[in-house]
C-alpha cells in the first residue's frame, strides 16, 4: 500500500509509503522485526551451531527480514586470510586458525547490528564466547544429526568431516560441542521446514527475551585527535561525538551503516515517525536501502523526493518540502532524515527548523563534502537570488549517520572537489593529518578504511571547532580558509556547478597559501607541499586550471567585497602560517589582494 502523490510543480514529488497498513493485511511480523531491531541497539544477532544446521540461508532470510546485514564470518576469514578455510587448515593447523577466526568476530561485532552466521567451531573457543556475550545475542540453530549429515553430504568444503566415516565424526563432535552450544543465549530447533519459518521463530524467541539496548553508540575509538593514534578497525563505525551540552550528536560513520538507520532512529525516539527527505539522484540509488531499514525497524515514513541540484534550495524548495512535511502528519515529536548531499542536508535542515517551530532532523549525508563538513555542525539555508546561504538557521542535527559506501556511487569528480574540504582540515588546523593524507590520499579515493579514517578526523576537527564557536563568532571561521577566494571564483562561474565547490575551494586554498607567503607570513616550502598535494588529487591550484572564462578582476573584488566576511574597508581572510597553522586576518589590504589576483589571473 504505497500512495504517490506528484505535486503541482515536478519538481517534487511526494511518495507517501504506508508503512503500517490495516491489520489484516500487515505481515505478522512486520512489528515483531521493528521491535528486535529496535531492542538490538548496536547488538548483532550471532547464529551458532554445527554445519549444516543453516547459519547462512537462514541468515541471510532473517537479515533481510529486519533489514540488517548479513555478514558470513567464514567469507570474511578467508578474505582477511586470502586464502580458503581448508587451505588454511592444511597449512597452517586449527589452533592458528581458531586465533584468527576469533580476532575477526570480534571486529566483526563492533560493526553492528547486523546477522553474523560463524562458523561451526567458533562458539567453541571461550575467547570468542566471551566477546559474543558482550557484543552481542547469541543464537543455537540445533539441528539433530541425520538433518546435519543429509545437508552436508552434498558438500566438499567442510575439512572436520573430510573422514572415513563422515557419521561417526559428526556424532563425536556433537557430543563435544552441543554441551557448549547450550550456553547461546537461544536456541532453535533447525528442521526440515521452510528457511521462513525458522526465521519466524527466531524473531518471535528474541522479541520475547531481548531486553532493550542501553545505548547505540559503542565509543569504540579513543577521542585522541591526532591523526596518527586513530587506527580504524575496518568493519566497525567510528564514533565521533559533537559536545554541544544538551544538543549534543554522534556522527556514525563507517561502511554500510546506512542500513542501520531505522534501527538507530527507533532507539533515539521510540514511537517516533519520519519524513525521510532527497533528491531524484539519491532516490535511485540509496532510498531503497533507507526504506527498508526503517520499514524493518517499524518506523512509518512518508518519503520527499526534490529535483537535484542547487536550484532546490529556493523559497519555492522550502515551501514544498516543508508543506510535505506537514502533509506527511510529522508533529514535533517525529524526524526529519535528510539523505542526500550539502543541498538536502540545507535544505532539509531548514525544513526541520521551520515546521512546528523546530523538530528533530537526523543528517545522512551520501556526497564526501556533506560527510566531513556540510552535515555537522547545525548550519542550514537556502539561497536568494542576491546570493547563496542568505536565508537559514543555525538548527543542529540528532544524528549524523555517514555511510561511507554510499560515496562509491558518487561521480568521481563530485568526490575529489569533496576531497578539498578534507585537505582542508589538514592545512588548517592538523599537520600530522596533512603528513597521513599525503601518504594515503589514494586509498582514501579507493574507499575502505583510510577513507573512513579521514572522514573521522575531519568530522572530529570540525565537531571541536563547533564546539568552541557553535554559531561562528570566533574561530569556527577557520574553516572557511580558502573559501573567500573560492567563493569568488565560484559566483563569478554562477552557482548552477559551472564550478564545483569543492574545485573551488582548492583553487583558494592553494591561494590563501600564496598570497600568506607573498605576505611573508609562511615558509615557500609548506605552500610547495600544499600546493602539490591538491594537484596530485586532481583539483584545480591555478586560475589557468579553470574551464572557461577566466572572471576579471574588477569581478573578483566586487564579490570578494560582497562576502560576508568583510569589516571597515578591510578584507578579512583566513591566512597560513605554516601547514596546519591557519589563522583570521581581518585586516587584509584590499589592494594587496587586487594587485596579487591580477597578477595571477595574468598568469593564467
Ligand atoms: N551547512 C553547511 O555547513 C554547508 C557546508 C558546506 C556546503 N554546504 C552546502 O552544500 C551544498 C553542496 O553540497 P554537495 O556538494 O553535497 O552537493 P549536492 O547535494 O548537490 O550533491 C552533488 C550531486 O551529487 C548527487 N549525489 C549525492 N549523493 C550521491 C551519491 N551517493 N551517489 C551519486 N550521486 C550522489 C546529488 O544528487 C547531486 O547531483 C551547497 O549548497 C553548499 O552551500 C553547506
Ligand atoms: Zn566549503
Amino acid at each position: 500500500m504505497s500512495r504517490r502523490v506528484v505535486c503541482g510543480n515536478p519538481r517534487l514529488i511526494v511518495i507517501q509509503n504506508a508503512i503500517h497498513p490495516e491489520p489484516e493485511t500487515a505481515p505478522p511480523d512486520r512489528t515483531a522485526a521493528g521491535t528486535l531491531v529496535g531492542r538490538l541497539g548496536v547488538r548483532s544477532i550471532v547464529l551458532v551451531g554445527m554445519m549444516g544446521a543453516g547459519k547462512s540461508s537462514v541468515g541471510r532470510r532473517l537479515a533481510a527480514r529486519l533489514g540488517l546485514p548479513f555478514v558470513d564470518a567464514d567469507n570474511e576469514i578467508e578474505a582477511a586470510a586470502g586464502m580458503t578455510i581448508p587451505d588454511i587448515f592444511a597449512k597452517h593447523g586449527e589452533p592458528y586458525f581458531r586465533t584468527g577466526e576469533a580476532r575477526v568476530i570480534a571486529r566483526l561485532l563492533d560493526g553492528g547490528p547486523q546477522v553474523l552466521a560463524t562458523g561451526g567451531g567458533a562458539f567453541m573457543n571461550a575467547e570468542t564466547r566471551t566477546v559474543i556475550a558482550a557484543k552481542g545475542i547469541s543464537v543455537w540453530l540445533k539441528a539433530e544429526a541425520e538433518i546435519l549429515l543429509k545437508r552436508i553430504k552434498r558438500r566438499g568444503d567442510r575439512p572436520l568431516l573430510m573422514t572415513d566415516d563422515p557419521a561417526a565424526t559428526l556424532r563425536n563432535l556433537i557430543e563435544e560441542r552441543y554441551p557448549v552450544y547450550a550456553d547461546a543465549r537461544f536456541t532453535v530447533h533447525s528442521r526440515d521446514v521452510p528457511h521462513e519459518k525458522i526465521v519466524d521463530e527466531i524473531i518471535d524467541v528474541l522479541v520475547g527475551g531481548v531486553d532493550p539496548a542501553g545505548g547505540v553508540s559503542p565509543r569504540q575509538t579513543s577521542g585522541k585527535p591526532s591523526a596518527m593514534t586513530v587506527q580504524p578497525t575496518p568493519r566497525a563505525p567510528t564514533v565521533v561525538d559533537v559536545a554541544l551540552g544538551e544538543r549534543a550528536y554522534d556522527i556514525v560513520i563507517g561502511r554500510d551503516v546506512l542500513a542501520s538507520l531505522g534501527a538507530r532512529v527507533a532507539a533515539l525516539r521510540p514511537g517516533a515517525r519520519a519524513a525521510l527527505v532527497t533528491d531524484a539522484n539519491v532516490a535511485g540509488l540509496h532510498l531503497g536501502t533507507a526504506r527498508a531499514s526503517l520499514a524493518a525497524a517499524g518506523v512509518d515514513a512518508v518519503e520527499v523526493v526534490v529535483a537535484p541540484g542547487e536550484g532546490s534550495k529556493s523559497w519555492r524548495g522550502i515551501e514544498q518540502v516543508c508543506e510535505a512535511v506537514i502533509a506527511g502528519r510529522i508533529e514535533r515529536r517525529d524526524l526529519v532524515i535528510a539523505l542526500g548531499g550539502g543541498v538536502i542536508g540545507d535544505l532539509a535542515g531548514f525544513a526541520a527548523a521551520l515546521v512546528k517551530r523546530g523538530v528533530d532532523y537526523v543528517q545522512v549525508p551520501t556526497t564526501l563534502l556533506a560527510q566531513v563538513d556540510s552535515s555537522v555542525g547545525g548550519k542550514t539555508a537556502i539561497d536568494s537570488p542576491q546570493g547563496k546561504n542568505l536565508i537559514g538557521a543555525f538548527h543542529q542535527p540528532v544524528l549524523v549517520l555517514a555511510d561511507t559506501a554510499a560515496l562509491d556511487t558518487l561521480p568521481p569528480e563530485q568526490f575529489r572537489a569533496g576531497y578539498a574540504e578534507v585537505v582542508k582540515y589538514g592545512l588548517l588546523g592538523d599537520a600530522a593529518f596533512f603528513d597521513w593524507l599525503e601518504a594515503n590520499w589514494q586509498e582514501v579515493f579507493a574507499g575502505g578504511p583510510a577513507r573512513e579514517h579521514a572522514i573521522a578526523v575531519s568530522c572530529r576537527a570540525k565537531a571541536a571547532i563547533v564546539a568552541r564557536d557553535e554559531r561562528e563568532t570566533g574561530d569556527r571561521a577557520l574553516l572557511n580558509l580558502g573559501h573567500t577566494f573560492g567563493h569568488a571564483f565560484e559566483a563569478a562561474a554562477g552557482f548552477g556547478g559551472e564550478l564545483l565547490h569543492g574545485d573551488a575551494v582548492a583553487l583558494g586554498m592553494a591561494l590563501a597559501f600564496e598570497f600568506s607567503v607573498r605576505q611573508g607570513l609562511c615558509p615557500a616550502a609548506d605552500m610547495e607541499r600544499a600546493v602539490a598535494h591538491l594537484a596530485r588529487a586532481g583539483l584545480p591550484v591555478r586560475v589557468g586550471d579553470l574551464a572557461g572564462e577566466a572572471p576579471g578582476v574588477d569581478l573578483l573584488m566586487d564579490l570578494i567585497a560582497q562576502d560576508k566576511k568583510v569589516k571597515r574597508g578591510k578584507l578579512t581572510f583566513i591566512l597560513v602560517r605554516a601547514l596546519g597553522d591557519a589563522f583570521v586576518a581581518d585586516d587584509v589590504d584590499p589592494a594587496a589582494i587586487r594587485a596579487f589576483l591580477t597578477e595571477k589571473l595574468a598568469a593564467r
